[in-house]
């Protein structure tokens, strides 16, 4: 061999660091386009796995290149050092607030007044929900995200830009090109249901304050000066206002809307175009009815003139604007008194201490329970019998009690104590951190009845006409002992309970027969594994694929997927481990059940267009700039909004213009829309 042959096998430095930074901006780029997927549309195209991969790829980059690693780095998500206090920064255009109208005649009169101050009889609304969250000031240079703020005074706010960071909804890096050189947004933080219930739940495990409601939990957890605790808080936010922006304005709210979307930016999914004030009455009534099974916490609709030039015609008052207001709904705190302190027996044997309240209507409710989530949380806001309290409500859940609210001079009760055996079946309790269990497990009939309804219910097996009266008759006559015997009941058993006849018999046994082919995520969801929900089951089922496998998974191995950390590992592998739970999954799997396996995703294959770039110009006919996109960046190519010599393909579309002439320029392959179809159609799909 020649000796300068194999010199020429190592590639110089520089070279090598051409081909890492390249990569590095590939990898940016997916990383971005897989959580706007994941965290805004809620619909990933990657396994968690992958994603990881990707994600430690970047970070392993960015140790190699320190000088490389950008604010917009989706590395920079997971928080930066303390900082001392939170520094006040001006806002580029006052944040306003909103007229609150609670009637309906408030509404028809804030309509005439808009008709009889414009000269105009018909106005287009566009209707939002009112999120119930913290109002922040985002804003974009270049498309970069560069700073943000809570609204503070309405003039000057705290600066929260590393905070925001860690909220993977939030774009670090706009798509598309188009987007303005300079944007001030305002949009909403806030924290889904489901997560605020965990996290209130994982805060009163460690000992910590349970937040009241959502709103103050997404507050306190961007409000830090850790960055890190906010990485740790499940915050979402979206987008409602443009505030400022540089280039073309767009004409209407609506529009400005559906632009922001266009550059990945979240905005309310939720949201209409009215061309009546009827219209504007319908979609209040139709939200109010939706609000309590909305993922999220809302308190209105919000109102606004559609037309930007009316909206400038119309103008603000001192501190809102005159083209907007918030069509409130009732509010849902009320303050009542605790009559008693009762212990419910949950699906997993936890004992939770609910208070038995005088009742009251909290947003069109009546109320006569509220939950005082354990132990510790009732000795730390000391509520007693004979209290008054405070309670709100959030979502379709129990209420909780926020604050007790102190009489004076009043002779309070004795302090509330948790007693020592399980109130249902008198077995003896065990605590474990704030909480307290019964060990009665399946002997439990609470327990046992908690996870037969479980089992059956809508996002589990789905069995029709088995609710909580059948099931409690079913546990309390023994015919039900765990979960495979429901696949054992027979027509003769059925009939002998209160409310069954020949019909609904039947009905029931069909739908039993009916549950038993079941996806895997389905199955898992239903088995009511510790910390195992919808979401973790969904995860799991897409990670592993099969039942198998993820029972013979070990911690660390759960622990490689992003969304799962020690807690759920833990859980999940002491529930298979233990001997009664397996033997009852053989026992329905013998009966006939039948798990829907998924295909394990393919890791390791790698797409076909990856390591490949695209730019787009000019318009397409057969797809929308955004649809061609994410087709190519589906078989791993990268796309990218100008041209240069790394670019593999230029697709031309009609009236491409510049980027054209440079791709000619530097000889690059250049595709129409025909030969864009072939390559499309001609490429192997993963
Ligand atoms: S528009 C100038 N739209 O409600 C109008 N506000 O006082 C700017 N809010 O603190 C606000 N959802 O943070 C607008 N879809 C929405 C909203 C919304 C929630 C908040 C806003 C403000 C409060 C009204």
């Amino acid at each position: 061999m020649r000796q300068d042959s194999l010199f020429n096998d190592v590639p110089p430095p520089s070279q090598i660091r051409q081909v890492d930074e390249h990569r590095l901006t590939q990898l940016k780029s997916q990383i971005r386009h897989h959580d706007y997927l994941y965290y805004v549309k809620d619909c990933p195209e990657i396994s968690d796995g992958e994603y990881d991969r990707l994600f430690r790829e970047l970070l392993d980059l960015e140790q190699k290149y320190p000088d490389l690693v950008t604010s917009d780095s989706p590395s920079q998500r997971v928080g930066a050092p303390p900082l001392d206090e939170l520094g006040k920064v001006p806002h580029e255009r006052p944040m306003l607030s909103l007229d609150s109208l609670m009637e309906p005649e408030e509404v028809l009169a804030f309509d005439q007044r808009i008709k009889r101050e414009l000269d105009i009889d018909h106005i287009t609304y566009t209707v939002e929900p009112k999120f119930d969250g913290l109002s922040v000031e985002l804003v974009y240079d270049r498309g970069t995200f560069v700073r943000g703020a809570t609204r503070g005074d309405g003039m000057i706010g705290e600066d929260v830009t590393i905070n925001l960071r860690t909220i993977r909804a939030l774009p670090l890096q706009l798509q598309t090109d188009g987007c303005p050189d300079h944007l001030v947004m305002r949009g909403e933080v806030y924290m889904r249901l489901s997560d605020f219930h965990a996290l209130n739940r994982r805060m009163t495990e460690r000992g910590d304050d349970a937040f009241a409601n959502p709103r103050n939990a997404a507050a306190g957890s961007l409000r830090q000066l850790d960055s890190h605790i906010t990485a740790s808080r499940p915050l979402v936010v979206t987008c409602y206002e443009v505030m400022a922006m540089t280039g073309p304005l767009p004409t209407t709210h609506w529009d400005e809307l559906e632009r922001l979307a266009e550059w990945g930016i979240p905005v309310p999914m939720l949201r209409q175009q009215c061309e009546t004030i009827d219209q504007v009455l319908a979609f209040h009534r139709e939200t109010q009815e939706q609000r309590d099974h909305l993922p999220y916490e809302i308190d209105g609709v919000v109102v606004k003139v559609n037309r930007v030039d009316w909206q400038t015609r119309l103008g603000m008052k001192s501190r809102s604007p005159r083209w907007a207001m918030a069509f409130k709904f009732p509010p849902r705190k009320e303050v009542t008194e605790v009559q008693d302190i009762a212990i419910s027996v949950g699906r997993t044997g936890t004992l939770t201490p609910l208070a038995l309240l005088r009742p009251v209507e909290v947003g069109g409710v009546t109320i006569s329970r509220a939950t005082l989530h354990n132990a510790d949380e009732v000795a730390r806001k000391d509520i007693r019998v004979g209290d008054t309290v405070r309670i709100e409500r959030a979502g379709d859940v129990i209420p909780a009690i926020a604050e007790r609210i102190p009489i004076a001079d009043q002779i309070r009760n004795e302090p509330f104590q948790m007693p020592r055996s399980c109130p249902v079946c008198g077995s003896a309790v065990a605590r474990e951190g704030a909480y307290v269990y019964c060990t009665g497990q399946a002997a439990c009939p609470a327990q046992l009845k908690g996870a037969i309804e479980h089992f059956a219910s809508k996002t589990a097996l789905n069995i029709d006409g088995l609710g909580k009266k059948t099931v409690a008759q079913l546990v309390d006559q023994g015919l039900v002992k765990d979960l495979s015997d429901l696949f054992r009941l027979n027509q003769e058993q059925l009939l002998k309970l209160e409310g069954f006849a020949e019909r609904s018999s039947m009905l029931l046994l069909e739908a039993i027969a009916r549950s038993k082919a079941v996806s895997l995520e389905r199955f898992l969801m239903g088995l009511g594994i510790r910390q195992v929900g919808q979401h973790i089951a969904k995860v799991l089922a897409r990670e592993f694929g099969s039942l198998d496998a993820i029972m013979a998974a070990d911690c660390d191995r759960f622990q490689t997927i992003r969304e799962i950390g020690p807690e759920i590992s833990e859980s999940v592998v002491s529930y298979f481990q233990e001997q009664s739970n397996r033997r009852v999954i053989d026992h329905l799997q013998q009966l006939g059940v039948s798990i829907m396996e998924r295909t394990a995703p393919q890791n390791h294959s790698p797409l076909p267009f990856s390591g490949k770039s695209f730019v787009f110009t000019g318009g397409l006919v057969s797809f929308s700039r955004d649809e061609a996109k994410a087709l190519v960046e589906r078989l791993g190519a990268m796309v990218s909004s100008s041209v240069s010599k790394k670019t593999t393909y230029v697709v031309a579309g009609t009236e491409a213009g510049s980027k054209l002439e440079q791709a000619r320029k530097l000889k690059l392959q250049i595709l129409d829309e025909e030969g864009f179809k072939d390559l499309i159609n001609t490429t192997e799909k993963p």
